[in-house]
């Protein structure tokens, strides 16, 4: 089977069409997750700078110096972590792609939480690895020990680590990442961490792999401008970690794009150096958003999954989620997303449907507006 045989089935070109179809009806766009406002100014004004200064020529491949070292200051200032190196990436997207190329050998196992994001499956599946999932179920979306437990066989290479998480919003409690950090070294296993929205919590404190107990050695961590910065066309994203780690995510990069995004690099390292006072009025909003979305999700009569971090809330919606999904733009104009896309156990998200509240105050309440016509 060829790699584009074995991704084929995924099924989550959903975000795609429903994007589309939210385009071709009209219809407000709740499913996929990005922010209808741009990040802040100062950073947009980077970029600007970055253009006009003639910062427009391929970046050196481990990236702009400028963006590696605000990294290197950004971990050892938020998390007191001091990673040996840093790459720039395409987005986070490729880092994961990357890392799991660069990481794995046909056949190896890969363990990762699932609901998942959707490239994980893809570029598990490019790398010729399996996917061993563990399930969070609804309505906690705990990390079970036994699922954890039983998800680890002796092939298992890598674990591929989420949070805060999407699709569900959790953040990962201290005692679930010891849990799994604890697995990680006994079972040899090497942790790429996808810490995309490390800034968007709204309770609870975002908790990085690298910083447990024995982690920093195994763990590549990942994160990217767009989500927490409210840049997500920008696609700058990064890794950093053990030496080793790094290296052999960069040696796949170097031919897939090599390098590029030059000025918004130099822009990337503005938003990082932003005040921290700054960068928590982001996610305040974003709380406030959160909230709006949910008393809409209750007043239309849905059971919304109150989340802890990210751009999403799930709800169940007491019926089949994909059906639900399929005739919400023509019953009341909003997107959404069956969060079963995101399951291989499509049972553990029976009703479940992700909502996206990384929208503007009024975007909400005119889609909190046409959900309560449901009836
Ligand atoms: C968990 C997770 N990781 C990575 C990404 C993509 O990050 P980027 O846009 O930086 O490639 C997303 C976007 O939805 C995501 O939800």
């Amino acid at each position: 089977m060829s790699p584009a045989e074995r991704v084929a089935g995924l099924g989550t070109t959903i975000f795609t069409e429903m994007s589309a179809l939210a385009l071709r009806t009209g219809a407000i766009n709740l499913g996929q997750g990005f922010p209808d406002t741009d990040g802040p100014a100062a950073v947009v004004e980077a970029a600007v700078a970055a253009l006009r200064s003639g910062e427009n020529q391929y970046a050196p491949l481990p990236g702009v110096p400028a963006l590696r070292e605000a990294i290197f200051e950004h971990q050892r200032q938020w998390y007191g972590l001091e990673p040996d190196d840093v790459l720039i990436t395409f987005g986070a997207t490729e880092a994961i792609a990357s890392a799991l190329l660069g990481l794995c050998d046909p056949g190896d196992e890969v363990v990762v939480l699932e609901p998942y994001y959707d490239s994980y499956a893809a570029c598990i599946a490019f790398a010729g690895a399996v996917r061993r999932p563990v399930t969070l179920r609804p309505p906690g979306f705990e990390v079970e020990a036994d699922a954890l437990k039983a998800a680890i066989g002796p092939r298992a290479r890598l674990l591929l680590l989420n949070s805060p998480h999407n699709p569900t919003g959790r953040v990962l409690a201290r005692d679930e990442l010891e849990m799994v950090a604890t697995a990680c070294v006994e079972h040899d296993l090497v942790c790429v961490t996808d810490e995309v929205y490390e800034h968007l919590v709204y309770d609870g404190e975002h908790i990085p792999m690298a910083t447990l107990p024995g982690m920093a050695s195994r763990t590549l961590t990942i994160s990217s401008v767009g989500k927490s910065f409210s840049f997500t066309g920008w696609k700058i994203g990064w890794c950093s970690g053990p030496g080793e780690l790094v290296a052999a995510t960069r040696m796949v990069k170097q031919y897939l794009t090599f390098a590029g995004g030059t000025p918004l690099q130099h822009a990337a390292a503005a938003a990082l150096r932003l005040p921290s006072a700054e960068i928590a009025a982001l996610a305040d909003d974003l709380r406030t958003k959160r909230d709006q979305l949910c008393v809409g999700l209750e007043a239309a009569g849905l059971r919304p999954f109150v989340s802890a971090g990210t751009y999403f809330v799930n709800a169940e919606v007491g019926g089949d989620e994909v059906e639900f999904c399929a005739t919400l733009p023509s019953r009341c104009g909003v997107v959404a997303i069956p969060t079963s896309v995101f399951y291989d156990d499509k049972d553990a998200a029976r009703g479940l449907v992700r909502f996206a509240f990384c929208k503007r105050a009024e975007v909400i309440a005119e889609a909190a507006r046409r959900l309560a016509t449901l009836g």
